[in-house]
């Protein structure tokens, strides 16, 4: 099934004519085609789409903004007059806009959806993040102007779209509001040949033609009817119905040339990522090492699984499981050695309950000299920020060494998988009940974010300088 063609139109500048364009097409191109679908929607809060197209007074729930909140595009479809759908507008889009999280999010909606034909956008007069779904959405963006600051705005629709990857010709320019009556000296004779010459010189591309400044079509959204009339219908011996029409056409055209849609590029480059996070999760798990990595039971392959640590060393490459009473023990007999199982019970107790803000636990080695080392334990908080430490010095064979329970140097050692490695680090971590959750895409991208910064405070402390992470660090 083919995707939606997009058409968005947008201006910084306020007052250029979007919306009595963008509501236009969306008529001139039912006329021009009976069986293509249009749909039209508008982010600016003027409810001048619903005055429109409204066909009864009925008042329905659905509204632009749901387009953010997981509805299928054409749920939210409410039959228009002249055979336009459209999405009604909502008051309250500005207040709702953390609900736009990700500049893609509508573009992703749209694709998934099974809406058909044209899509006009109508936007509001600033580069809200309504504005940027819509924009990064388009095959076309239509860009009315009126005068020279309403060209200049266009620097920032463009730096937009080459900052997405896009080029600067999916915007079409289009000079709005001319007045016909004012006439200039000298080659450009009239103020839409003057900003056509001025576009073209920026490096804009620009349809053919203009649309006039009409007080007809002014008329046509004050009247006692408190409707909204389009040119069409009531505009018909106007000039600016011959420019609409001719608009239209180049529209038109552009819709049957195009290729590949945005909204297919956006489909596939989503499939893709699908693919691609899937295969590297596939692949984390495969890299798994099948056993407890201290006390050696096989680990379940899937399900729920209580009290088990992930861990994972620098380079990623040696990753498994621990389970708690294992880490545990390992912690304490290796760090605090000595204490009596009263004083053993009440560390554990406290080890556990501060995991809610401490949720990670760094061990470093660092050595010394060719059979001594230096092993340190670091609580690290979310961000990972080192937040107390304590450290050991060992020798090899490790001191702690109990039957069939591996010490903190084997650990290492399994980590560097035959290497010599003089440093090593392995962040753990506490897992929820189904530990194989940690290693899916955006668990892990915040696993790898907290390793980013322990690399980046540790290039820091070998700096020498005095913000990094380790000052301030407490006896654990
Ligand atoms: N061709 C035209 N001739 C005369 N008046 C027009 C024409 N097109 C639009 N207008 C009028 O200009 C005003 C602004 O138009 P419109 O609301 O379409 O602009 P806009 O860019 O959507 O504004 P905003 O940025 O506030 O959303 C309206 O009063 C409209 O009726
Ligand atoms: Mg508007």
């Amino acid at each position: 099934m083919s995707q939606a063609y997009i058409i968005t139109i947008a201006s910084e500048k306020g007052g250029v004519g979007k919306t009595t364009l963008a509501t236009n097409l969306a008529i001139y191109l039912k006329g021009l085609a009976e069986d293509l679908p249009v749909t039209l929607f508008s982010f600016d809060n003027h409810f001048t789409v619903d005055q429109m197209f409204r066909l009864s007074k009925t008042v329905t729930d659905q509204h632009v903004g749901q387009l953010f909140t997981g509805s299928d595009p054409v749920d939210l479809l409410s039959d228009g007059q002249y055979g336009v759908n459209y999405i009604p507008s909502s008051r309250n889009l500005l207040e709702h806009q953390q609900q736009v999280t990700n500049v893609k999010q509508l573009a992703k909606t749209i694709s998934r959806s099974s809406l058909q034909g044209v899509v006009i956008i109508d936007t509001s007069p600033t580069l809200d993040l309504y504005t940027h779904a819509a924009l990064y959405a388009a095959d076309r963006v239509i860009v009315p102007i009126k005068d020279a600051p309403s060209l200049e705005n266009c620097r920032n629709l463009a730096d937009f779209l080459i900052q997405h990857k896009r080029s600067k010709t999916v915007l079409r320019l289009l000079p709005c509001l001319i007045d016909t009556r004012i006439r200039f000296d000298g080659p450009f004779r009239n103020s839409y040949q003057l900003l056509k010459a001025y576009a073209i010189n920026r490096g804009y591309r620009c349809f053919e033609g203009f649309i006039a400044k009409s007080p007809k079509v002014e008329s046509l959204s004050t009247n006692p009817s408190g409707k909204i009339y389009p040119v069409i219908t009531h505009g018909r011996h106007t000039e600016v119905h011959l420019q609409l029409t001719h608009l239209t056409r180049q529209v038109y055209l552009d819709y049957l040339a195009h290729g590949p849609s945005r909204l297919t590029e956006v489909a596939n480059e989503l499939f893709n990522q699908k693919k691609d996070s899937l295969q590297k999760y596939n692949l984390r798990v495969k890299n798994l090492q099948p056993n407890c990595l201290c006390c050696d039971l096989p680990v379940p392959e899937t399900g729920i699984w209580p009290g088990a640590y992930f861990l994972e060393n620098e380079t990623g490459q040696f990753s498994g499981f621990i389970e708690e009473n294992c880490l545990l023990e390992l912690l304490l007999a290796n760090f605090y050695p000595g204490l009596n199982s009263k004083e053993h019970q009440d560390l554990l107790q406290e080890i556990l309950a501060g995991t809610v803000d401490r949720p990670f636990y760094l061990l470093q080695k660092t050595a010394i000299n060719h059979e001594q080392f230096k092993i340190a334990l670091f609580h690290l908080d979310q961000r990972g920020r080192k937040i107390s430490g304590r450290s050991i010095k060992v020798k090899e064979p490790g001191r702690f060494q109990k039957k069939g329970q591996p010490n903190l140097l084997q650990l290492f050692n399994n980590a560097a998988n035959g290497q010599t490695d003089q440093f090593q680090q392995l962040l753990i971590r506490q897992s929820n009940k189904q530990p194989l959750e940690l290693l899916k895409y955006h668990n892990y991208l915040e696993w790898q974010t907290i390793f980013n910064r322990i690399q980046i405070d540790l290039t820091l402390e070998e700096d020498g300088d005095s913000t990094s992470a380790s000052v301030g660090v407490h006896q654990l």
